[in-house]
């Protein structure tokens, strides 16, 4: 309601929000892909455009329906496809949520066709490396406010703060994955960390860590940009 009269803690403000996983296609029929379930990104999406922002959502190959209020969604597939499309939307956008897990790496070549088994054989995939699309997007003339999610299985500070360092980010949302935790829970717990802070999100409804998340976005992008 306050978004459609205005208000809002990200009224007037452009957001684009990557959301779960990639899949990198090894032949017609198979593909690399990961765990992540995207709502967490979805419930981001939401929460933004509850909070008054013109929201665009890219978004992996997830079975999710696109969230209330969100403006444009843009379905992806590969790594590449989400770069070019969060490139395009970003490119008017103050802010830029990476929630995607976004796979490092692709086979070498797409086979055209399905591989056969070569019985009594191992097969062993070449894999290149994916674009970064936060550290392309933290490496433009004037990037917009970046967010990254650091999901891992151990040393969750170390990792989320030395990404947020390397990646040039100006937040970073870091979560225990692994265990029943995470990526295909229905609850989450996050801690958020930006260049000279933290706060620690307890654990609830992606939902609402997702409202509570954009608050801190909105406070942080209000206090470094005005
Ligand atoms: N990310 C990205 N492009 C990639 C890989 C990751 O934009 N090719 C973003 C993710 O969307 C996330 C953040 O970077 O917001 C951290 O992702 P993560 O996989 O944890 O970081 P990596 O640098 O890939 O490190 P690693 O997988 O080795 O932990
Ligand atoms: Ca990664």
């Amino acid at each position: 309601l306050a978004a459609s009269f205005g208000g809002g803690a990200l009224a007037g403000l452009k957001v684009v929000v990557s959301a779960g996983p990639t899949y990198e296609d090894i032949d017609p029929v198979r593909f690399i892909g990961n765990r992540s379930s995207g709502r967490m990104g979805f419930a981001v999406a939401e929460a933004a455009a509850a909070a008054g922002a013109a929201v665009t959502l890219v978004a992996g190959p997830v079975s999710l329906p696109t969230p209330a209020g969100v403006a444009r969604r843009v379905d992806v597939r590969s790594a590449a496809q989400m770069q070019a499309a969060v490139l395009e939307a970003a490119r008017d956008a103050q802010i830029y949520v990476g929630a995607a897990a976004v796979g490092d790496y692709r086979p070498q070549q797409v086979a055209e066709r399905k591989l056969k088994k070569q019985a009594g054989a191992d097969l062993v995939l070449q894999l290149a490396e994916n674009p970064d699309i936060l550290a392309t997007l933290a490496a433009q003339p004037a990037p917009p406010f970046l967010v990254g999610f650091a999901a891992e299985t151990h040393e969750v500070a170390a990792y989320a703060q030395d990404k947020l360092r390397r990646k040039k980010l100006d937040m970073i949302a870091a979560n225990e994955v692994g265990g029943g935790r995470g990526f295909e829970a229905g609850d989450n717990a996050l801690t958020l960390y930006w260049p000279d802070g933290s706060l620690e999100l307890a654990r609830t409804s992606k939902a609402a860590l997702a409202r509570r998340l954009v608050e801190q976005v909105a406070a942080r992008y209000r206090a470094v940009r005005g």
